[in-house]
């Protein structure tokens, strides 16, 4: 049986990691281990009607932690976590992930960039659909590595979802796919709040969800 922990606890546990020690198995375990107590991430917890949110929770230069709270309906674009770390456990809710795989594009020398991830660009792009992990609340906790990097996530269903998202290293942007334009594109990442505090006004989620807001959907990933 997993372990209830608050969510400082869980924090203080990451924490114990060096870039040493650190494996996505390490973690995984770790998660896999641990029930979340509902009532030390209610700080966390934000809801909006026009965009799902993300609520940081801790962030060093090795962990980046959010709650991200997703109503029905409700999902990332298509984006790519490329050369990141990462794990997803959701606490309330049901959400599927969706995999894919690069399999090529018309601009992979942007991949071969000093610290960037990709500075993408492409108008060619060749991803295969992988497998689909539906998680909830002590099951699947999903993961991502140098190999599954490309997803989209969803909410499943009526009921809302929370789900806590522990990365490393931490990123303030990443590579998203239109695959009907076809495209890749760098997109800037926001939080919702901050340490519980809300940090998004209203203007910056009209702007982040105004109609026609190039190129993608009115969705952070
Ligand atoms: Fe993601």
């Amino acid at each position: 049986m997993p372990k209830t922990r608050r969510i400082d606890e869980f924090v203080e546990l990451l924490r114990g990691f060096t870039p040493e020690t650190l494996t996505s198995g390490s973690v995984l375990e770790i998660c896999q281990d641990t029930d979340l107590d509902d009532a030390s991430l209610a700080r966390y917890v934000h809801w909006n009607d026009a965009l799902y949110t993300r609520n940081l929770i801790y962030r060093d230069d090795l962990f980046e932690i959010m709650a991200v709270c997703w109503q029905k309906g409700q999902k990332t674009v298509l984006h790519t976590h490329n050369g990141q770390l990462g794990w997803m456990m959701v606490n309330r809710g049901i959400a599927e992930v969706t995999n894919f795989k690069w399999q090529g594009c018309n601009a992979p020398e942007g991949q071969n960039q000093g610290g960037l991830d990709c500075v993408a660009g492409a108008t060619e792009i060749r991803l295969s659909r992988e497998h689909v992990e539906t998680c909830g609340r002590g099951g699947q906790v999903n993961a991502i590595d140098r190999e599954r990097t490309i997803h989209q996530v969803a909410v499943v269903g009526d009921e809302p979802v929370v789900s806590v998202h522990i990365y490393s290293r931490p990123i303030d942007s990443c590579v998203a796919f239109d695959l009907e334009a076809p495209r890749c594109y760098r997109r800037q990442l926001r939080y919702y709040s901050k340490f519980g505090d809300v940090v998004m006004t209203p203007a910056d989620v009209q702007s982040l969800t105004a109609p026609g807001r190039s190129p993608a959907p009115p969705r952070q990933s």
